[in-house]
């Protein structure tokens, strides 16, 4: 292994997060293990070099304060600890992260002597390593959605293990303009990938016909995609592998052995107990911009890995009401030059979420002379940290009169462009 590594014990903190990243900021790669991992699962641990104990307000489990064992003070490695009673004394975690990096320094530098040495490219080498011994010749599958932690997987196991991955790509029908070409032109054309591409669109909006109910919608949406999926999979012979785009903050919002659940990932709890496939999860331990940072290093394109976030159910909540084809197009084709736009006038980096809306009523208008009645196109485009919250931003007039100008001439049976002004709360940022 290439990288040094600092294990971070969780012994009921709510900022596990926070130690592991300033340990990262320092050019040290770092882990959070639980609070019952053994002296002998540490030692195991290839090039590790020191551990931090962090506690805090979740230190009962089952009725039972936790701590940190003899076995692990005793083995070998330096321990600090925070917000822990060590003999006395404690040191309080510091309320930024900058601060704990700081106070970190010594610890890992002097006291572990870890070498700086947690890079991508020593990232990406260990996770070769890794993937290759637990694979070795067997072949594994993935679903590659064209959203950011697939396509870097994707990427990261074709340099592992080539042609012993396949990627399945479904094609819903309620993808953005170009999205499924690219796909195909980056992995099977440039990558070389072995790729299968399922065009299912007919499928799923046969299934989705007449449905108007939001949740109903999603539900039928990820179901159809599971079982097309699963009958690509079936066709394949001999997969003993399914490898998924995990990334750090689902498992840590699906809960850790200490701390409460945030939300429940699909890729975390949510698979059935008999899968009988091993999960490849070689992105487990990053954080989004890592996850970005990683699919840089591999080379993949920047429209895929600074993608902005696109929900599972696709334009099929963007097009409101019971989805029809014609709004469908004009959801896509209005979606599509929003984008063009937001890039020729430098704005694609600085708005988090753009996109657009079809609703299912139409407004009077007038088009050659005569009345016409059609739909409207509604502009969202919000900035947010975390999603929880969002504000809109201020947006170019010449902007937003190109934009609504270009839909209005290119999108059939469109006659009207509004701007949604609503920040969430109360609004939500998708309309469904
Ligand atoms: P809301 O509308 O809840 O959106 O303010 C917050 C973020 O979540 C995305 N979103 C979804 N993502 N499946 C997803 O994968 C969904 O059903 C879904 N609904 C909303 C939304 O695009 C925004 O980034």
């Amino acid at each position: 292994m290439k990288q040094d590594m600092i294990a971070v014990v969780d012994l009921g903190s709510t900022r596990n997060t926070d130690v592991a990243r300033a340990v990262r900021a320092l050019g040290v790669y770092s882990e959070i293990y639980n609070y019952d991992i053994t002296a002998d699962e540490l030692a195991a641990i290839p090039n590790l070099r020191g551990i931090i104990a962090n506690g805090g307000p979740n230190d009962i489990v089952d009725g039972v304060k936790i701590g940190l064992s003899d076995a692990i003070r005793k083995c070998g490695h330096p321990v600090y600890t925070f917000d822990y009673s060590d003999n006395g004394r404690i040191n309080e975690m510091p309320a930024d992260d900058a601060d704990i990096a700081a106070a970190l320094k010594s610890f890992v530098f002097d006291d572990c002597k870890a070498e700086p040495n947690w890079n991508m490219d020593n990232f990406i080498a260990d996770q070769i390593e890794l993937v290759r011994r637990q694979v070795g010749e067997s072949k594994v599958l993935l679903a590659l959605s064209g959203g950011v932690d697939s396509s870097v997987v994707a990427a990261l196991l074709l340099k592992a293990i080539g042609k012993q991955l396949t990627c399945v790509h479904v094609n819903h029908g309620l993808l953005r303009k170009g999205e499924p070409e690219q796909v195909v032109r980056v992995f099977k054309d440039e990558l070389n990938a072995n790729l299968v591409y399922v065009d299912a669109s007919e499928r799923f909006l046969s299934k989705l016909e007449g449905v108007s109910d939001p949740e109903k919608k999603r539900k039928i949406i990820g179901a159809e995609f599971i079982r097309v999926f699963e009958e690509e999979a079936r066709k394949l012979d001999g997969i003993e592998f399914l490898a998924q785009g995990t990334i750090y903050p689902d498992i840590v919002e699906s809960g850790t052995k200490t701390a409460k659940m945030v939300k429940s990932h699909h890729n975390v709890g949510g698979l059935p107990e008999d899968l009988q496939f091993e999960l490849v999860e070689p992105l487990k331990m990053l954080f989004k911009d890592e996850v970005r940072a990683c699919g840089k290093a591999l080379g993949l394109p920047d429209n895929m890995v600074y993608r902005q976030p696109f929900p599972g159910p696709g334009l099929g909540v963007r097009c409101l009401g019971a989805i029809t084809r014609d709004r469908l197009e004009a959801v896509r084709e209005s979606d599509a030059i929003l984008r063009e736009e937001f890039d020729n006038y430098g704005l694609t980096g600085k708005v988090w979420q753009f996109f657009t809306i079809v609703p299912d009523f139409k407004s009077v208008g007038v088009r050659d002379n005569a009345r016409c009645f059609d739909w409207p196109v509604i502009i969202r485009a919000v900035n947010t940290v975390d999603a929880m919250t969002a504000e809109v931003p201020e947006l170019p007039w010449e902007v937003l009169s190109k934009i609504t100008r270009r839909i209005l001439s290119e999108v059939p049976n469109v006659n009207r462009v509004c701007l949604d002004m609503s920040p969430k709360p109360t609004a939500t940022i998708e309309w469904e």
